[in-house]
């Protein structure tokens, strides 16, 4: 079967493991690139959990190192959600070594250049703050045609989860997000507004605990961590989108991100309006077939 060709650019962060993992399980994509952004943690650590989970993956793809802060606003983190590690406390349940090998190019290089030489369109799954997107198609405008669609874990609909209006990774960097939803590039959002009906089971953690594998332990011990503060399974979401679309509702929406400072800053909102809408730049989606998300997250940890 032919692979979907896909570049991750992601913040590690309990639920973007979570999000690798699935993507190399569903056998549908060929991985050749994941880039680190500065989000749930800083930049060394999530570049180091990129490289820990690839490593332990065994995928064949570059790993680079990506956008230290946010464009305009200072850096931000949530290590009280992931972790002082990002991973949930499990570093040391990786195997000593396992790390896969840091590109001497910046992300942002990686990115550009994975598109440039592919003759074919690749898809972006992006999970963290999008400042390395944002920059990207703000300095290789190029690129846009060489994207098949970016699909996005960020922004929430009438909803949010770091502050009542705005979704984490869209707040950490509005000013990126923004760029993103002008570029005119095909988008698939999976926002707050479907990531917070994502949980899974108490029987769920017991199967994955059961499987009795490293890679199932490191996963029950980030989740049991991770689902303390925050219940729903975003990241993995954006992936399913690409291989799985079947399993999704969503709406054609124009959407659009508030980047002035204050209250609403960072909320994405769609128009709703029946007479003068403007011309949609975004699937979002609104509702997910549970069961099955459940389903291939256990089955991914086997
Ligand atoms: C998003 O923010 C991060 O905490 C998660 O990894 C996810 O990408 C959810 O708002
Ligand atoms: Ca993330």
């Amino acid at each position: 079967m032919k692979k979907i060709p896909l570049i991750i650019d992601c913040d590690p962060g309990v639920d973007d493991v979570l999000a690798i993992v699935m993507a190399k399980h569903v056998d549908k994509f060929d991985i050749k690139a994941v880039t680190s952004v500065s989000g749930n943690v800083g930049i060394n650590l999530t570049t180091r959990n990129a490289q820990l989970i690839t490593g332990l993956l065994d995928l064949d793809c570059v790993v680079a190192r990506g956008a230290e802060e946010p464009l305009v606003k200072p850096k931000r983190e949530a290590g009280h959600v992931h972790g002082a590690d990002g991973i949930g406390g499990t570093f040391e349940l990786f195997p000593k070594n396992c790390k896969k090998e840091l590109s001497k190019f910046s992300a942002l290089n990686v990115l550009r250049d994975t598109l440039m030489n592919s003759e074919e369109r690749v898809s972006i799954v992006a999970i963290g703050p999008l400042t390395n997107i944002g920059l990207l198609l703000k300095i290789y405008p190029e690129v846009k045609e060489k994207i098949e669609v970016i699909s996005i874990m960020g922004g929430a609909i009438n909803n949010g989860n770091a502050t009542p209006c705005s979704e984490y990774n869209f707040l950490v960097d509005p000013e990126a997000a923004s760029i993103v939803f002008k570029s005119g590039v095909p988008l698939i959002m999976a926002g707050i507004n479907l990531t917070v009906k994502v949980t899974l089971t108490k029987e769920n953690l017991e199967e994955i605990q059961n499987i009795g594998s490293n890679l199932s332990e490191i996963g029950h011990k980030m989740i049991v961590d991770y689902t303390t503060d925050d219940p729903a399974i975003h990241d993995p979401c954006a992936v399913l989108a690409l291989s799985h679309p079947d399993m999704f509702k969503w709406e054609d929406l124009h959407v659009q991100i508030d980047t002035r400072e204050g209250f609403t800053q960072g909320m994405s909102y769609a128009d709703y309006r029946l007479r003068i809408p403007k011309k949609p730049n975004c699937k979002v989606l609104t509702d997910i077939d549970l069961e099955k998300f459940r389903k291939l997250t256990v089955d991914s940890f086997k």
